[in-house]
């Protein structure tokens, strides 16, 4: 069920992450946050780390992050809703309900849903008789099965009979045109079918009732070639998937589920038996789809054209899943060869066509990395730079905080391997030497820092990592704690602002001249140098680096 966003920031905003978690950890005060002994692994020493202004918890121990919805969940065992119905009675607040249907909205469904179950019966029927004798033949030229016919319930809309048949079985003629079956001329208002000599493909809801039609032509010029129905009470086009209830009948006998493109995909695919199908209803697959499918299973396949239209389009869809992105929950990603759906490929190269396609597929994250890699140049230096900013810019825009971590180091693996490929000194800063590397990496909050006192306005993309940084040196500390409460309070730091809140925080200019001659005599650029682009590449690269040594600091501790 989704819940308005505004509801959403609503009780972000009135209940602590602290007021959640002090519940079950007891929680100290440490500057802008709050530090515990943290509930997901066992430790001594507390590094389990809350913040109110954002909402977040990471512990620096075992890595886990999160919020109050993840953290009850997790810890509480809670599910989603259960765990919105606690937080909303924290708040205060009464959690928006879905619109329950009067008894006249009832009525008038449960009548549009036999309506449209009779005209299924119709468009059965007809094409078992003369008139839907080309249609039975081109279901055979097609190589659609007996048996596939009668599971999709395929039927034959022929040139007219179907509204005469709903108005002698009682159903009115408004009604007729709001289910979508009938349509009123605007020349003399006189009635007629909506489809007619058309292939119907009845759109099932996963209970099993016609919920809308999808009309194939049959005709030479006809247009559309495929006709839908329009949106109803009863059908919205964005939520629902073609074939979802036999694909879940797949899912029990153990075989994946494929998202193609069209009804006819659908039928093959699960005609071959090589896995259950399901297809959106002629407009690119939503967030909303994409539920439903991962209700079923945890790994759908997409497919997608391999010519650059078509990984465009993977793209654009796995761009589409990013904020919607859980725990277990992914795609993986298939590239059919240039011109071909599933329907040419079973019917050129039978069931072990596709199984190969299949099992070559890509992960979420191999397919993201090369689709997104398709528009730069890699051998410039510039569109590199660009593509790795892109790649990190897409991270964040993954809504679940344990996703977000996971993908993001993968991602930034890659982003370090492809970089230690050409220059495998590289650590953060151009080396000169390998034997810097040790001390380029003590040095590295003070890069960081020293790149952000240039360039401020960087402070905003980095700050939710910055923070998690936990900083020994004594300068670069400071510098820390003043951008971080920059953030909360003012929300707005420029230079000489920042150099002004580190004289009164006792830091003078010459501790900064000396800090950067250092850094200049050690690493081969100079913080002040770098364009605005440069310093974010690389201040998110040192960020990453600095993190993961966190982390293999406290797993090397956690195992001596
Ligand atoms: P395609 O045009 O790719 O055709 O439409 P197809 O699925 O290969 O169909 P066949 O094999 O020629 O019968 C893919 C899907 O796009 C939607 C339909 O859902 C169709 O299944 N579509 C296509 C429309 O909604 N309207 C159209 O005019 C065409
Ligand atoms: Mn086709």
């Amino acid at each position: 069920m989704a819940l308005p966003q505004q509801f959403m920031d609503e009780l972000r905003r009135r209940v602590s992450l602290s007021s959640v978690i002090g519940k079950r950890v007891k929680l100290i005060a440490r500057g802008n946050r709050l530090i515990g002994l943290c509930p997901f692994h066992q430790e001594k020493t507390p590094s389990f780390h809350v913040r109110d202004d954002d909402g977040y918890y990471h512990c620096f121990g075992c890595g886990v992050s999160g919020d109050a919805i993840s953290f009850l969940r997790e810890q509480e065992s809670m599910s989603f809703m259960d765990a919105i119905n606690h937080l909303a009675g924290m708040a205060g607040m009464t959690v928006p309900e879905q619109q329950k249907l009067s008894p006249e909205e009832r009525e008038q469904r449960n009548s549009m849903a036999h309506m449209l179950e009779a005209a299924a019966q119709f468009f059965e029927q007809s094409l078992q008789k003369d008139s839907g004798l080309h249609a039975k033949s081109y279901l055979e030229k097609r190589q659609v099965s007996l048996s596939s016919q009668t599971r999709y319930r395929i039927g034959y809309a022929p040139a007219s009979g179907l509204l005469p048949h709903l108005e002698r079985l009682g159903y009115k003629p408004e009604d007729i045109v709001a289910a979508g079956l009938a349509r009123r001329s605007t020349r003399d208002q006189s009635l007629y079918d909506n489809f007619r000599n058309r292939l119907m493909f009845p759109i099932k809801n996963p209970r099993g009732e016609v919920i809308a039609f999808g009309g194939r032509a049959l005709g030479e010029d006809q247009e559309p070639k495929y006709l839908n129905s329009a949106d109803s009470p009863m059908f919205h086009k964005k939520l629902v998937l073609y074939g979802l209830k036999e694909a879940r009948e797949r899912i029990k006998d153990g075989l994946p589920v494929i998202v193609s493109e069209g009804y006819m995909d659908a039928i093959a695919i699960d005609q071959y038996q090589v896995a259950g199908a399901v297809a959106p209803l002629g407009t690119a697959l939503t967030e909303e789809q994409m539920a439903l499918i991962w209700k079923s299973t945890d790994a759908p396949f997409l497919c997608f054209d391999g010519d650059a239209a078509g990984q465009r389009a993977a793209a654009r869809t796995l761009l589409r899943l990013l904020p919607v992105l859980e725990p277990g929950k992914t795609v993986r990603v298939m590239r059919l060869p240039t011109g071909q759906d599933p329907d040419d490929l079973l019917k050129s190269g039978g069931g072990d066509a596709l199984r190969q396609i299949m099992d070559a597929s890509e992960s979420f994250a191999d397919a993201l990395w090369h689709t997104t890699s398709m528009d730069y140049d890699l051998s410039k230096a510039e569109q590199k730079a660009k593509f790795w900013q892109v790649m990190r810019d897409h991270i964040r825009q993954i809504n679940n905080p344990a996703m977000r971590d996971s993908l993001g180091d993968d991602i930034r693996a890659r982003i370090r391997a492809m970089r230690g490929q050409e220059q495998p000194n590289l650590s953060g800063g151009k080396i000169i030497g390998k034997r810097h590397a040790q001390s380029t990496e003590n040095l590295r909050p003070s890069i960081i820092m020293a790149i952000l006192l240039h360039q401020p306005e960087l402070i905003h993309d980095v700050h939710e990592d910055l923070v998690r940084l936990d900083i020994k040196d004594r300068l670069a500390k400071k510098m820390l704690n003043i951008i971080a409460d920059s953030v909360t309070i003012t929300d707005h730091l420029d230079e000489s602002t920042f150099r002004h809140h580190l004289m009164l925080a006792g830091v003078n200019e010459e501790d900064l001249t000396s800090l950067m001659d250092k850094i200049k005599t050690r690493i081969r650029f100079d913080p002040s140098q770098l364009s605005l682009e440069d310093a974010k590449v690389r201040l998110t690269e040192l960020i990453s680096l600095e993190i993961r040594g966190l982390r293999s600091r406290a797993v090397s501790s956690m195992r001596s």
